[in-house]
């Protein structure tokens, strides 16, 4: 077969297999990871899952269309058994670091949820066990594939904008706190700022390039998730259901942060980006807590020596983000291509997301430390 491959006389798709995919902790986005997978049936396989809830696995996996991919009760088991070539990291937040580094450990690429994890000690461990294993690791954040992101990055970045000194970011639900193992710190470590904090700085960071970042003074508040006349699951509620922090990036920029899953407000307004020669606002859609999709784009600027603003067209198309961000990951993976969402970059993000954790205990701001790999 070699010898005929190498005449010419085999073509190479013909030996071309599905990536075999394992999936650790298999609530509830495993499901979107396992239907994106099945998307692509020629490039990767549900072959196994795991999950720490005794024979939850095996459930979720028939339920979800699998019945022939192998459960455990234990990723340890799995990684031990199975021959894989990619795991997706699908657990609370809390168990984010241990599982990669299990399958780094174990020679995998990992595709990661969000956040990275939770604390910097967590981030640092997975850096360094990435670098040792010489496999990447991609973190969830799927609204970067819509192609309003994409967008707002070319603006950013092509300079029409001049110096950026100062980035507003984040947004909020009036009532929109979730339920099951994100609100309380055992499983997610953090509360909104976990859940979508991350996403609305992924956005504008990711915008600006990644620029590390300095300082942080944060405040975080649980008003709205211990009350049981706002939150019928108050008694189990302990993290934070409103964040806000002034955070001061590389570069002379300020970015300025707030999210919330609950609050007496409609919105907590757009997105926008200040430059000495021009401001965009990012006019999010729907409930303002950053999610990819995006309802105005304009740019102020001065023209003919008078204030204007010029609306940017932006995409209504509906981009199934979920698997854009999935097959980004087995595109990486089959080619030996770097991280599509990499830690690299994602370390300032979760610098920033501990950061304000640690600044809101200690009620001061805190210089951030990134940690040398
Ligand atoms: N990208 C997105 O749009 C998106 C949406 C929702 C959730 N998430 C992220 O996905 C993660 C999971 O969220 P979810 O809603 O599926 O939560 P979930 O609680 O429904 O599912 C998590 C599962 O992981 C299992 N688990 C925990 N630790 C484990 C371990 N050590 N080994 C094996 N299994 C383990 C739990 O038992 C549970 O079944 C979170 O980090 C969350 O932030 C991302």
């Amino acid at each position: 077969m070699a010898a005929a491959k190498k005449a010419g006389i085999v073509p190479e798709t013909e030996e071309k297999k599905p990536l075999r995919i394992g999936i650790l902790g298999v609530g509830g986005i495993a499901g979107a990871h396992i239907r994106s997978y099945q998307k692509m049936p020629e490039d990767a396989k549900v072959v196994a899952g795991a999950d720490i809830i005794k024979g939850k696995a095996r459930k979720r996996l028939d339920q979800l269309g699998e019945p022939e991919a192998l459960a455990f009760d234990s990723a340890e088991e799995l990684l031990k058994s199975v021959e894989l070539d990619a795991v997706s990291v699908c657990a609370y937040n809390t168990s984010h670091a241990e599982l990669t580094i299990a399958a780094l450990e174990a020679g995998l690429p990992v595709l990661l949820e969000k956040p990275m994890c939770v604390t910097m000690e967590e981030a640092a461990a997975i850096l360094r066990a990435e670098k040792k294993a010489g496999k990447i690791v991609s973190v969830g954040f799927q609204p970067r594939y819509d192609p309003n992101s994409k967008k707002i990055k070319e603006i950013v970045q092509s300079g029409e904008l001049g110096q950026i000194y100062y980035v507003q970011t984040g947004g909020g639900r009036r009532r929109g706190i979730p339920g099951n193992t994100f609100i309380e710190e055992k499983t997610a470590g953090m509360g909104a700022l976990g859940d979508i904090g991350c996403y609305g700085l992924d956005m504008p960071l990711n915008s600006l390039g990644y620029p590390k970042p300095l300082t942080v003074s944060a405040s975080k508040f649980d008003l709205f998730g211990t009350n049981p006349k706002l939150y019928s699951e108050a008694a189990r509620f302990d993290v934070d259901d409103f964040a806000v922090a002034l955070i001061r990036l590389e570069g002379g920029i300020t970015l300025d942060f707030r999210m919330s899953w609950a609050m007496h407000l409609d919105t907590m307004g757009p997105t926008f980006f200040l430059g000495d020669k021009a401001g965009l606002k990012v006019q999010p859609s729907g409930s303002g807590a950053w999610d990819g999709r995006v309802g105005g784009l304009t740019l102020y600027h001065d023209a003919f020596g008078d204030p204007t603003e010029t609306p940017i067209h932006f995409s209504t198309r509906d981009v199934d983000l979920f698997f854009e961000k999935v097959k980004a990951f087995v595109t990486a993976v089959q080619t030996n291509g770097p991280a599509p969402i990499p830690t690299s970059e994602i370390i300032y993000n979760q610098a920033i997301v501990s950061g304000i954790l640690t600044s809101a205990r200690e009620q001061a701001e805190i210089k951030i430390e990134i940690p040398a790999v």
